[in-house]
């Protein structure tokens, strides 16, 4: 037979079939045009919602790319389960358990409605996660916001930067987020500045990410907080699986029960349109279109998220 050469081989199918899926994935939902791009934040309603990128990584530090995954937007939401995962490491999980609860509140992200004790339900709705702003703002006072920003970037791998005119925006705009935060400080859950606390909350919600960087900070939780890029241990074994939990329960708001049931891994959107999902010891996924849901959820991501847990069977139970 003639030998092996770059001339000789097929590079279609030479794909890995991984790769096949995710074009296929690409191809097949670009046209599903449902849902509405973000506009109360008026800043993110600039998104161009023909953007679609899907990120993929393995463990061992590969990743995917298919489409639009070096395009920067917001990572809004997504910051929820790092942030908490770094309030646990900073705090101490007794501190912050003490006044965040666990449990799915079965309403939408932005809820200004508290549990039995007059806490937030948990981390991932936005009381929960203005609440964790405060903690890191107890701890680490004018430098907050900065130690967030570094913490973010040794998930992604690289340093992250902060959209200016997102944060404006959403601080000219966010006076319901201002209401749960003054509602948490009033039942001694912040004991912060509002003001302060806040300005910490909306500038981890307009950090910078892309679709690949996602896939990698989605890899690293399901690495048990390794890196598997720069192969750094970013946080403890304990605040990730605790991150991984509440996103498991929370992390798609009043849908988390259907997704969990549907796609089975663990996942957290944000209204800039990104969908994180990773699954323990196994890949980190991050897609970006920007059109989201009544829930405040991806459109085209959802779709990603279902064909590939459906295709390779990924629901973890
Ligand atoms: O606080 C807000 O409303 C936004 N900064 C974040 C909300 C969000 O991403 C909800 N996710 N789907």
């Amino acid at each position: 037979p003639p030998p092996v050469t770059a001339s000789t081989v097929n590079w279609t199918r030479a794909q890995p079939p991984l790769l096949r899926f995710l074009h296929a994935c690409y191809a097949n939902f670009l046209p599903e045009d449902g849902g509405a791009v973000a506009d109360y934040i008026p800043e993110l309603g600039k998104a161009d919602p023909a953007h679609f990128g899907i990120g993929l990584a393995t463990l061992d530090g590969h990743v995917y790319e298919v489409g639009d995954t070096r395009i920067p937007f917001t990572i809004q939401s997504m910051s929820k389960p790092f942030v908490f995962a770094l309030a646990l490491d900073t705090l101490g999980a007794e501190r912050v358990e003490r006044v965040i609860g666990v449990e799915p509140s079965g309403d939408p992200f932005n809820s200004i409605r508290l549990n039995a004790e007059n806490h937030p339900f948990n981390p991932m709705v936005n009381a929960g996660a203005i609440a964790c702003s405060g903690l890191i703002h107890a701890d680490k006072g004018d430098g907050a916001f900065e130690y967030i920003r570094q913490a973010l970037g040794r998930f992604a791998g690289r340093e992250l930067d902060v959209d200016e005119a997102v944060y404006a925006s959403e601080s000219a705009t966010g006076d319901r987020n201002r209401a749960i935060g003054y509602l948490l400080r009033t039942n001694g859950v912040i004991t912060e500045n509002v003001p302060d606390v806040l300005d910490v909350y909306f500038r981890q919600c307009a950090i910078l990410v892309t679709a690949r960087d996602i896939a990698v900070m989605a890899a690293t939780l399901a690495n048990r907080g390794i890196n598997p890029l720069t192969e750094q241990q970013v946080m403890t074994p304990y605040a990730i699986s605790r991150a991984l939990s509440v996103m498991t329960s929370s992390g798609m708001y009043d849908f988390a029960g259907e997704w969990i049931y549907r796609v089975g891994v663990p996942a957290k959107s944000g209204v800039g349109g990104g969908i994180l999902a990773a699954l323990p010891a196994r890949l980190g996924l991050g897609s970006y279109s920007p059109k989201l849901d009544k829930h405040g959820n991806s459109v085209r991501g959802i779709k990603v998220c279902q064909a590939l847990s459906a295709h390779y069977d990924l629901h973890m139970l």
